[in-house]
């Protein structure tokens, strides 16, 4: 009998948690780090969200709650997503869940057998793709491409919608790509669901970058388009907008109280709860008439780097990038510099089991890393099927201008240096 169930072959990861490994080894050399890699906010939380959570905790409010979230949160959330959707959200649809990533699971869990058919961004955030081969369910990546903004509509929708389609994930703004469905993506996808999906197809709307976006634009949901609400789990949380990324807290709104005691009774399972602390903090953050401003200065700040770091990229020899329009990274092309550094000739001398594992710009990542200490994802940490012949990185911008003006520095130079790129393959033979 084998030690380990056979699924967790087919589970994967974020390998932005993993790199850092690799990074803490550049750090033990004495060599500076350049953080690209962190998909979270450079802030911290706004004070008077602290000063909630510190209230609570010192008035006794430590103890076991309810699994499907506190009420008072709840209906917060039930308020800001009616509010900001134009729908009318009853919080006994609402589950309360610590981060925007635990729902992802839960809805897996809660609606796929064996053989259903999931349709996920790649580039897209890795535990899509994770959860659905854990589950045994069929990936059918939605091949996001460059020429698009890295958007979708109905037209690229549509040729992988089946009659096994159970899940549909859509995530806008985009981690990692920054891309953002229009109004006219979105009432495409809606009419396109509503005539070629079945019945009882779910879609999983991925909206936790929904108050990072830039050039005035306001956010859109899936949900919003008729007959969507009752066909979207809609999730979202704390983490990215408001700077809460360790507090742990997420929700999901589901299309019915049947499906939400679903996921509670999956909380009850896996979680008990999220502490009531924290709840009450999250909800101050919906409450507050501070926080509008703490999180306007957050996105003013990513705009401005933003603005800066695009057109820095493209200058870069063999380097384009497409200006994202929410989230805070960036997501350059690099396959002229990899050609230019060697890298295909380089990935084709790897032995074959090597080869199949990394991709070129996994290369031109750890290259960066470990030569020019600079830190970024490669293009497979966001979905490896059918990503051959893709070559991008992802740069967090959540990240001081001095560093990513240091940072982007040391991509040019390294852009052009063919024969650091040969030292690096010959000395660290992180490969062979
Ligand atoms: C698209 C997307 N969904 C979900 C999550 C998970 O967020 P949380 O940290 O709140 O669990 C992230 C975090 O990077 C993300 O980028």
């Amino acid at each position: 009998m084998a030690l380990l169930a056979s699924r967790i072959a087919d589970l994967g990861t974020e390998n932005a948690f993993k790199v850092g490994d690799d990074i803490a080894r550049v750090l033990a050399r004495g060599m500076e780090v350049v953080k690209f890699n962190l998909g979270e906010p450079d802030f911290d939380t706004p004070a008077h969200i602290n000063r909630e959570a510190i209230r609570q905790i010192e008035a006794g409010n430590s103890h076991y709650c309810d699994p499907a979230g506190i009420l008072p949160f709840r209906k917060a959330i039930a308020e800001h997503v009616s509010r900001t959707r134009g729908l009318e959200v009853d919080p006994s649809r609402v589950i309360v869940t610590p981060g925007a990533k635990p729902p992802i699971g839960l809805s897996m869990m809660t609606y796929l057998d064996p053989g259903d058919e999931v349709i996920y961004p790649s580039p897209g955030f890795p535990i899509y793709e994770s959860w659905v081969t854990y589950v045994g369910a069929k990936p059918v990546p939605l091949q996001l491409r460059e020429e698009r903004g890295f958007a979708c509509g109905a037209e690229e929708l549509a040729p992988l919608i089946s009659e096994r389609t159970k899940l549909i994930v859509l995530n806008s703004p985009s981690n990692p790509t920054g891309g953002v469905l229009s109004k006219r993506d979105l009432t495409g996808i809606a009419e396109l669901v509503r005539e070629k999906a079945p019945a009882d197809v779910r879609i999983y709307s991925d909206e936790v970058y929904e108050h990072i976006l830039f050039d005035g634009e306001e956010h859109r949901s899936i949900a919003s388009q008729p007959g969507m609400e009752e066909k979207t789990v809609i999730v979202s949380g704390h983490s990215k907008g408001f700077a809460m990324t360790g507090w742990r807290m997420g929700w999901a709104v589901l299309p019915t109280p049947k499906e939400a005691a679903i996921f509670k009774q999956l909380n009850i399972n896996l979680i008990s709860c999220v502490p009531p602390f924290i709840q009450e903090a999250g909800r101050e953050a919906y409450q507050s008439a501070e926080s509008a401003a703490a999180v306007d200065k957050m996105v003013r700040a990513f705009e401005e780097r933003r603005n800066w770091v695009v057109p820095a990229l493209n200058a870069i020899p063999g380097i384009t990038c497409q200006m994202p329009k929410g989230a805070f990274y960036v997501f350059p092309n690099v396959a002229g510099a990899c050609e230019a550094l060697g890298i295909p000739e380089a990935h084709a001398a790897l032995p074959e089991e090597r080869r199949r594992k990394v991709c070129q710009s996994a290369m031109f990542q750890m290259y960066l890393l470990y030569r020019y200490g600079v830190a970024t994802m490669d293009r497979n940490s966001f979905g490896h099927i059918g990503a051959e012949g893709q070559h991008y990185l992802r740069l967090s911008i959540a990240n001081r201008m001095e560093e990513l003006e240091k940072g982007v520095a040391l991509m040019k130079r390294a852009a052009t240096d063919r024969e650091g790129f040969a030292a690096f393959m010959e000395e660290e033979k992180l490969w062979s």
